[in-house]
């Protein structure tokens, strides 16, 4: 959420702050700004409400050779977005950025009543308040921020620089994130790494509590305790292929069809299909532990809970003794859940940023718990917080609405309890046809991809109009259901709401009309036919049904069936997740949407 970057060095900083920020959009697209500083401080603001191709319009006509400067696109928290409220944020001779929310802003705004506000923002109280403590330059810029965030309460990754000292930026992070590019001659920075790809591999990931001065030859860390760090440098491994839309139209699109290439990574190396077993190395669990778990607390939000949902139904069908609660953050970060023993926690996140998820791992850690990520992004703050973890790799997911992370993480989950189950001696015939389907997948995926993309295609067509969907499932097809129901609404923006196909009769099927249409999955298994009494309740009310099955024999007078045609019973559920993914991205693309950056929303949910 907001996404920041920086550049000191020789080279032009207004071209690296731009092409920086258009790799971060997805983070926030409410407006951008970018401010440059010349060597003798004179300073270049430019603003623009919108995305950055409005920025990109304006800068036209203000092109500078300067060769420092910060750079910021927001996703608005205080204040609409609107010129004024967009970063950087200046106080006298400072200018700021800020991605967080900084929640005591009110009490600290009445310590800078000099300062004449021009902006609705919090980030600005801060501006303001570095101002106050900096005093004309009589104080090194990073005392000053640091006097500073001493007073703040909230969340913050923010860059500062000053017309005073136009060759260093000072930036410091509490809860948002922050990569510092290590270059020749030239120091970077960034909200998360794939703004440096192209410009360097050398990376320093700021940690909670940090603040640095860069310059362009330096990198100069220490606590807000003042307590010299040592920083320590990591290489980036994203290419430039992996960020950009490799002929695709949209980002959504490429993501959805990298599922086969992308799941391949997630099981490299760790599945064995011809013994039927799994190996995960990064949990670091010793098979004692795995023997005594007997409680799974999978934490997670949006598609990320959805996996955990879907994982956990999985997990207990071939785990014995084992009780499994997915919860969401936001909700469980505050409840007084009691843990009990010989717990873990799995820890869900494709950005590994998302605040309420980052707070509840804190929590469960404080408790003695043992937790585990289920990361997409290296190097993120929760990938470094949990005791151990899984990375999915499955790629940057640039596109706001989660698909490839989704399958990677259902999969690396159900990989985990494969795990714990091997451990307690589970039977392998029990366990073996799991992982065989496992193995099998990324391929089963390429063919549905391949099968049902033009057929989607023409379904998508035909319902762009209504307003309404229903999404109905049970067991496994149940989490799919929800994820089917949230794709959609949050890139087409029609109302779309999941059931279990067992709720229907206790409340929803009330709303059965011509104002809806219903996608109901329907998976071969011993639920099948109750699921199919399911959808001819609905038919009988006159339901305009799209039924997605892997049964050939689904001879039910449906609207449109989408059939799956799959060796695959255990994960076929999976594979109708594509379905939805396909049907979400085509009925936007129908509507004219922008499918990749729905109004509202962001990438990476840094603030609470
Ligand atoms: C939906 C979506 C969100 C994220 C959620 C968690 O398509 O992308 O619901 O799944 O914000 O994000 P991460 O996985 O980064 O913690």
């Amino acid at each position: 959420m907001c996404g920041i970057v920086g550049y000191v060095g020789n080279k032009n900083a207004q071209d690296f702050l731009v092409s920086g920020l258009k790799r971060l959009e997805y983070r926030g697209y409410d407006s951008a700004g970018i401010l440059t500083l010349s060597d003798d401080g004179k300073a270049t603001l430019i603003r623009a409400k919108g995305k950055i191709a409005n920025l990109e319009e304006k800068l036209a006509k203000l092109k500078r050779s300067d060769t420092i400067g910060i750079g910021h696109t927001r996703w608005a928290t205080h204040g609409e977005p609107s010129e004024r409220n967009a970063h950087p944020h200046q106080a006298g001779p400072i200018y700021l950025v800020h991605n967080g929310i900084i929640e005591n802003y009110k009490e600290l705004k009445k310590a800078t009543n000099g300062h004449e506000y021009q902006s609705e923002t919090d980030s600005e109280v801060l501006a303001a308040l570095i101002n106050s403590f900096y005093k004309d330059g009589s104080h090194p810029l990073i005392n000053a921020v640091v006097q500073a965030l001493k007073l703040v309460k909230g969340t913050y990754g923010i860059a500062v620089v000053s017309v005073l000292n136009p060759d260093e930026i000072v930036v410091a992070r509490s809860g948002s994130p922050l990569v510092i590019g290590v270059g020749h001659d030239e120091t970077l920075l960034a909200s998360d790494a794939s703004a440096l790809i192209g410009h360097t591999k050398q990376a320093i990931y700021l940690n909670d509590g940090e603040v640095a001065r860069l310059t362009k030859n330096s990198v100069e860390i220490k606590t807000l305790n003042a307590e010299p760090v040592s920083a320590k440098v990591e290489e980036i491994e994203t290419n430039l292929a992996a960020i950009q839309k490799g002929g695709y139209e949209h980002f959504l699109l490429k993501e959805i069809m990298e599922q086969p290439d992308s799941l391949v990574e997630t099981l490299r190396g760790r599945v064995n299909a011809e013994e039927g077993t799994v190996r995960l190395g990064g949990p670091g669990l010793k098979e004692a532990e795995l023997r005594k778990i007997k409680h799974l607390i999978i934490v997670g939000c949006g598609t990320a809970y959805h996996a955990g949902l879907l994982a956990g139904y999985y997990i207990e069908k071939f785990t014995p003794e084992i009780t499994i609660e997915t919860v969401i953050a936001s909700e469980y970060r505050y409840r007084q859940a009691y843990i009990p023993e010989n717990s873990v926690a799995l820890i869900v996140s494709q950005s590994g940023e998302t605040a309420d998820t980052l707070a509840c791992l804190r929590e469960i850690k404080q408790q003695g718990v043992k937790t585990i990520g289920i990361v997409n992004a290296i190097g993120s703050t929760i990938a470094r917080e949990v005791d151990g973890g899984t990375y999915v790799h499955v790629g940057p997911e640039i596109s706001v609405a989660s698909t490839k992370a989704f399958t990677s993480q259902v999969i690396a989950m159900v990989m985990f309890g494969l795990t714990i189950a091997q451990a307690k001696g589970v039977k392998r015939t029990i366990l073996k046809p799991y992982v065989e389907e496992i193995a099998k997948l990324p391929e089963e995926i390429r063919k549905v991809l391949g099968e049902a993309d033009q057929e989607v295609k023409t379904i998508a067509d035909k319902y762009n109009g209504y307003d309404h969907a229903v999404y109905l499932g049970r067991d496994t097809a149940y989490p799919i259901a929800m994820e089917g129901a949230l794709k959609l609404k949050e890139v087409s923006y029609i109302d779309a709401n999941a059931y279990a196909f067992g709720e229907l009769k206790h409340g929803p099927l009330a709303l059965i009309d011509d104002r809806f249409f219903e996608v109901a999955f329907l998976p071969e298994g011993e639920l099948y036919e109750k699921a199919v009494s399911n959808v001819q309740e609905v038919l009988a009310r006159n339901g305009h049904v799209i039924a997605v099955t892997n049964v050939p024999r689904f001879d039910l007078h449906v609207e449109n069936v989408v059939k799956i045609t799959t060796t695959l019973t255990i994960f076929a559920p999976i594979l109708m997740n594509l379905v939805s993914q396909l049907l979400a991205y085509y009925v936007t693309v129908a509507k004219g949407y922008n499918v990749d950056q729905p109004r509202n929303l962001a990438k990476s949910v840094t603030v609470e």
